[in-house]
């Protein structure tokens, strides 16, 4: 059978059932990576029957943790609005999402100037094709903040308000969400049929989940160990000197507690600019830092644990991030790349902003809405 039709009927098999009356609703996840915004999607009730990406190392982990959705690894520029449409065909109401990488918009990005030669500067607008060509009822994209400043984006926004829909997108505060970190994304919601927009933060300031909450009572593990139970659990090696380091750090101290012989040459410099949170230690009763895809690195931001001599573990990362602690990204018996799996973890949509997403895209639903007012 083609990949298309061995597609359309894998869905059919596996399709969701809805509650009687209401609308069924299908999406399709554009770079789904390993499927952090499909979880968040499906746990508020969307229906995700597949995700696009290049990289097949992400489809163990999207396929195992999001049961019925096929990853289907292709290149954005192939992707073709009939194939998109077939996988939605037989949903009432249809929804397309993805989130690009924000490697050539990121702040971290070194050579600013060249970012137009980036390979993946023109994804967006990849996007934005198939988006004028399917025309969902729903679209909703993830980046970094600074992607607003960019043409690539307003040219999206143009592209979709030009074909009818109306778009709204903020900052968001992934903590104000019941993800247990520090991290500001761009959310984009649009809709073809009447206005969208964000639900308002689901955790009050005192409320947002700290480090302890989320990855205290996880097993006790030494830097270059991994837990028998769980090889996510594994914390990358420290030299000598960083573990002389990292005793001497303080949850969100910085290296200037450190003595003399300690510090690093671009620290001695009294005009030496540094970030003061690299090699640092986190803190039990905050959120963490921006996970990123280096975090399981103790000297590239403060992604050391609050009271373990270590980094964090590559699952410290995963729970960071809001996904399950159960959720899996290496099959049993296969080595874990601790590179390939942070890259994973640290590029994912958390779960718990992608359930706000979808929780937003089934407030705006109409024929939802109508359903609920029946039921009442
Ligand atoms: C920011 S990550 C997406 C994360 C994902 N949405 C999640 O929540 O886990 C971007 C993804 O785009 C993929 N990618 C990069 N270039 C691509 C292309 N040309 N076509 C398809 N996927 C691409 C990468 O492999 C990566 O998984």
């Amino acid at each position: 059978m083609e990949r298309q039709g061995w597609l359309a009927a894998h869905r059919e098999n596996t399709k969701r059932s809805f509650p009687e009356g209401s609308a069924s609703v299908g999406a399709v996840d554009l770079f789904c990576g390993v499927g952090g915004l499909t979880y968040g999607l499906r746990s508020a009730g969307i229906d995700v029957v597949a995700g696009f990406d290049l990289d097949d190392s992400c489809r163990y982990a999207y396929e195992t943790n999001n049961e019925g959705a096929s990853f289907v690894r292709r290149n954005i520029k192939d992707v073709t609005a009939e194939e998109v449409s077939s996988l939605l065909s037989g949903y009432d109401v249809k929804v397309l999402v993805g989130c690009a990488p924000c490697q050539p918009f990121s702040s971290h990005r070194k050579d600013k100037k060249n970012r137009k030669e980036h390979k993946d500067w023109g994804l967006l607008g990849e996007f934005g094709r198939l988006v004028s060509e399917l025309m969902p009822d729903f679209v909703s994209m993830e980046n970094v903040p600074e992607i607003a400043k960019e043409s690539i984006f307003s040219d999206f926004v143009e592209t979709l308000e030009g074909a009818g829909y109306s778009v709204s997108y903020e900052v968001v505060r992934a903590e104000e969400y019941g993800v247990p970190q520090r991290r500001r994304r761009l959310l984009l919601l649009a809709s073809k049929d009447g206005d969208i927009s964000l639900i308002p933060p689901t955790c009050a300031k005192e409320d947002v989940v700290t480090v302890r909450e989320a990855i205290s009572s996880l097993p006790a593990v030494r830097a270059g160990s991994a837990s028998r139970k769980d090889p996510l659990q594994s914390a990358a090696a420290l030299s000598d000197l960083n573990m002389r380091r990292i005793k001497a750090s303080t949850p969100n101290g910085t290296w200037r507690d450190w003595p003399e012989d300690l510090r690093l040459p671009c620290h001695k410099k009294e005009t030496g600019k540094t970030y003061p949170a690299v090699y640092g230690r986190m803190s039990w009763d905050e959120v963490a830092p921006t996970i990123t895809t280096q975090f399981y690195c103790y000297g590239t931001g403060r992604f050391g644990h609050p009271s373990q001599d270590r980094a964090i573990t590559l699952r410290e990362g995963a729970i960071l991030q809001s996904f399950p602690l159960g959720y899996r990204f290496v099959e049993d018996g296969k080595r874990v790349s601790r590179s390939e799996v942070a890259r994973q973890i640290g590029n994912a949509v958390p779960p718990k902003l992608g359930e706000a997403v979808g929780r937003s895209i089934l407030a705006a639903c109409p024929s939802r809405k109508q359903s609920e007012e029946v039921a009442r």
